[in-house]
């Protein structure tokens, strides 16, 4: 029940969402190209009996009942001890989510938990499977675009087997999803967005900070560590079962629900967490690759029609084209755009929007100084309103 609960939260995570993170750690490189090496020389240890993730007894696995509400009730605790992800991110998600898609104090997977309004909300919230443009994204891994689809919480199969063929040619033991093959993979699924959603939209939050570790996140938490490859290998087997695939090619099945933890998987070594500044190293590295990775804008109601906006006028100065590379700049960008953009979105929602806002600000710690963040005192968000990405988020309320 426990695992289950934390399996949907990570992948839910790993879709939907998600977040943010200047540690020398580079690319989980294919350990058959670059065995065992990291930027700054430093690898992870591995402790066999620390890292291993009970899956029996009490944690065995147990199918989700027909009304279940099932989310991450302890998540900062269980994202920790199961996957090794840092306090801080953990934190700081965790509050978004609860902020955002929760019902101030706790998130759920499909809507808010418990039934009734509590004080301070003015209206349900959809749970993360319902935070479209807020804490959930176009252009996921494997989970569909809200206006493509008609949902953005179940994996597509064909975006599922396009991720999967990427080691189409490498045999089931030595294949690993790492993150030059998911970075790959993310330009793609950006490129089809642009194609195929009339309203595809890369938000200045969900699309720069949060969009990234839906894919970051996938490799660093679901690859199975070992002494031999302490930061981890993401093979076929291993990544079917966090997505609730079984079978091959015409065969492969998506059972929503029945994510699991597999057997005999180790977690992230214990003081090698993934932390917001590790995340933040993940998010330059790729966006260096990438450069279409900064661009914050989106299709204006026709397919291919994506415009980009000039960052300096969103920002009032602060970040620019140049500068979103510099520092931690481009993770500052994001969970600041994260704090001012929060009124704007939760109005007509949630009464206390100083409360909420705080709420986000205490959950950060002292994240920006850490990052040395150039301060973003405002947003002016006049460019958006061109994209329908935008103003149907703010139209529709909820999502
Ligand atoms: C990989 O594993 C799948 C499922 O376990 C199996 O059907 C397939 O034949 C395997 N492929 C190879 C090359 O071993
Ligand atoms: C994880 O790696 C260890 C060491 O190579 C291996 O024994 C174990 O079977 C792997 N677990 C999974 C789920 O692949
Ligand atoms: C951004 O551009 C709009 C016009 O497109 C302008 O009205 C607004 O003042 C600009 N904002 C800043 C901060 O420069």
């Amino acid at each position: 029940m426990v695992n289950k609960a934390i399996v949907l939260a990570l992948v839910a995570f790993c879709e939907s969402i998600v977040a943010f993170p200047s540690i020398g750690h580079d690319f989980g490189h294919n350990p058959h190209s670059h065995p065992k090496k990291r930027i700054n020389g430093i690898l992870p240890g591995f402790d066999a009996a620390a890292q291993k993730i009970d899956v029996s007894g009490a944690h065995a696995f147990l199918p989700p009942g027909h009304s279940d509400l099932r989310g991450p009730s302890q998540f900062v605790e269980a994202t920790n001890s199961v996957f090794g992800m840092g306090l801080d991110l953990a934190t700081f998600l965790s509050t978004y989510g609860a902020v955002m898609d929760g019902d101030l104090t706790s998130w759920s997977i499909g809507g808010a938990p418990g039934t009734n309004l509590l004080p301070g909300l003015l209206s349900p919230s959809g749970g993360i499977s319902n935070s479209h443009n807020k804490y959930e994204t176009d252009g996921s891994p494997t989970r569909g675009d809200l206006y493509e689809y008609g949902n953005d919480y179940l994996v597509q199969l064909s975006q599922f087997k396009a991720l999967y063929a990427k080691q189409a040619n490498v045999d089931n033991d030595s294949a690993n999803y790492d993150l030059d093959i998911l970075n790959a993979f993310r330009a793609e699924r950006i490129a089809q967005s642009k194609l195929n959603n009339p309203y595809f939209f890369s938000a200045p939050v969900s699309g720069i900070a949060v969009q990234p570790a839906a894919y970051t996140f996938i490799y660093r938490f679901m690859a199975n560590k070992s002494a031999e490859y302490p930061e981890g290998i993401l093979n076929k087997e291993v990544l079917k079962s966090f997505f609730a695939i079984t079978g091959e090619g015409n065969d492969m099945t998506y059972t929503p629900g029945y994510e699991r933890i597999p057997q005999n998987w180790y977690k992230r070594a214990i003081g090698d967490e993934y932390t917001i500044p590790f995340y933040a190293t993940d998010l330059n590295l790729a966006a260096l690759q990438y450069p279409q990775f900064l661009e914050v804008g989106g299709n204006t109601g026709t397919v291919n029609s994506f415009m980009g906006v000039d960052l300096s006028n969103l920002t009032e100065g602060v970040f620019n084209a140049e500068n979103l590379l510099e520092g931690n700049n481009l993770a500052c960008f994001g969970f600041q755009a994260a704090i001012q953009f929060t009124p704007d979105l939760l109005k007509g929602l949630v009464g206390d929007l100083t409360g909420a806002v705080n709420q986000l600000v205490g959950a950060l710690g002292d994240t920006l100084n850490v990052l040395d963040c150039p301060k973003l005192e405002s947003i002016d968000d006049s460019q958006l309103k061109q994209f329908p990405g935008y103003t149907k988020l703010k139209a529709d309320g909820s999502y």
